[in-house]
């Protein structure tokens, strides 16, 4: 495993019970000022999907194209993509669009042997290539090695494949993939996954996830009663965050030594990979977010749920992360969501030039601070 710089979990756990000794929780040395035009800006909306456009992004779990022909397609950053597992098992991903006439040449997600164009039949192999052009007398200058999928450069790692749209960021705003931990593996077990669209801007979105400041007023009856309020173990690893939110029950772990406890269960980790990802390991489940921005005033959200690692995929296993990912989507997904809806209501009301985050919300601050530094770095 890649060096990250994290805390074990039983160095999690220990810094939770300091925290629950001292009445206090992680908190960062800088207080963030983000401009509100930040958020309804067409400008700075243009910059960000141009940031999206040059970084690895990920574009989906591994485990969502386990086997030679799966595809996952969709929009990435404004622009049509889809990434498929070849003949070899190497992931590959082109720009959506056939060679003859633009059409999309791959919908949603499947099992392929060929991308067949649904216009003209043009189709392609997995590796991209022109396999069969009908009525092929009609393209006398077409050139089948020129007139393949046109490729993307894309990266599988930690259990996710990270696509890269565009070169030319100056290597300072890269995200480096080295840093981030193998939060999943291949083998976990996707029983649910969905997109739908929000009206909201993609980062009151990713802000929501990213602090534990507001467990007891947002959430005094769904996650509170079993959580603590403000009480987070709070960690920046290169570009990204990992954020902790304990559970009272991980007081039993009290006793065990450091390097024997197992955290699972009695805490989540929420992992923010930069800039507009969420990897949530819950109690029974793990879900994967991908806030895909479409406009300023609204997001594409794109989740899967799986077992968690290390889970086998028995219909008890898949039961269980069913019910957690249930509870949680009736309960506190709705508070947060309703609250980020209510944000985005109010943010031409003028009531605020900026929003102030604050010590403890320095998840969030660290992706200002990134994300402002990684606009600074693209080039013209
Ligand atoms: S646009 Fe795809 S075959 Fe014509
Ligand atoms: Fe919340």
């Amino acid at each position: 495993m890649a060096e990250t710089g994290l805390l074990s979990d039983g160095e999690v756990a220990e810094r939770v019970f300091d925290h629950v000794d001292n009445k206090t929780s992680d908190s960062g040395e800088k207080v963030w000022r983000e401009p509100v035009e930040n958020y309804h800006s067409e400008a700075r909306f243009a910059d960000e999907i141009r940031l999206l456009k040059h970084l690895p992004v990920p574009f989906c779990p591994s485990a969502a194209i386990p086997n030679t022909g799966d595809y996952v397609a969709r929009i990435a950053a404004g622009t049509p993509l889809v990434v498929v597992r070849d003949e070899e098992g190497n992931v590959q991903a082109f720009r959506n669009a056939c060679r003859h006439r633009g059409m999309q040449v791959a919908q949603g997600s499947g099992c392929t042997k060929y991308f067949v164009c649904a216009y003209h039949g043009w189709a392609y192999r997995l590796d991209g290539s022109v396999q069969h052009i009908p009525h092929r007398e009609g393209f006398p200058d077409v050139n089948e090695d020129t007139h393949g999928l046109v490729p993307v450069e894309v990266i599988e790692r930690h259990g996710l494949v990270f696509v890269t749209q565009e070169q030319g960021i100056s290597r300072g705003a890269l995200q480096g993939l080295d840093e981030i931990p193998d939060v999943l593996s291949p083998d976990q077990t996707i029983f649910a996954s969905s997109e739908n669209t929000g009206d909201v801007n993609w980062k009151l979105n990713m802000e929501a996830n990213l602090e534990g400041l507001h467990i007891k007023t947002l959430h005094p009856e769904s996650f509170f009663p079993y959580g603590y309020d403000n009480l987070n173990v709070v960690e920046s690893f290169g570009n990204n965050n990992r954020v902790t939110f304990p559970f009272r029950r991980i007081e039993k772990l009290r006793d065990t030594p450091i390097v024997e406890r197992n955290v699972a269960g009695q805490l989540t980790y929420v992992y923010h990979l930069f800039p507009n990802v969420v990897i949530a390991v819950l109690s029974n489940h793990t879900s994967v977010t991908i806030s895909e921005p479409l406009t300023t005033t609204s997001t594409r959200f794109i989740t899967y749920r799986m077992t968690n690692s290390g889970e086998t995929s028995d219909k008890k296993n898949v039961a269980r992360a069913k019910r957690d990912a249930g509870f949680l989507a009736d309960t506190g997904s709705k508070e947060d969501a309703a609250a980020v809806r209510a944000i985005q209501a109010g943010l031409t009301s003028g009531a605020n030039d900026h929003f102030t985050f604050g010590h403890y919300e320095k998840a969030i601050v660290h992706f200002h601070e990134v994300l402002s530094a990684s606009l600074q770095g693209l080039p013209d």
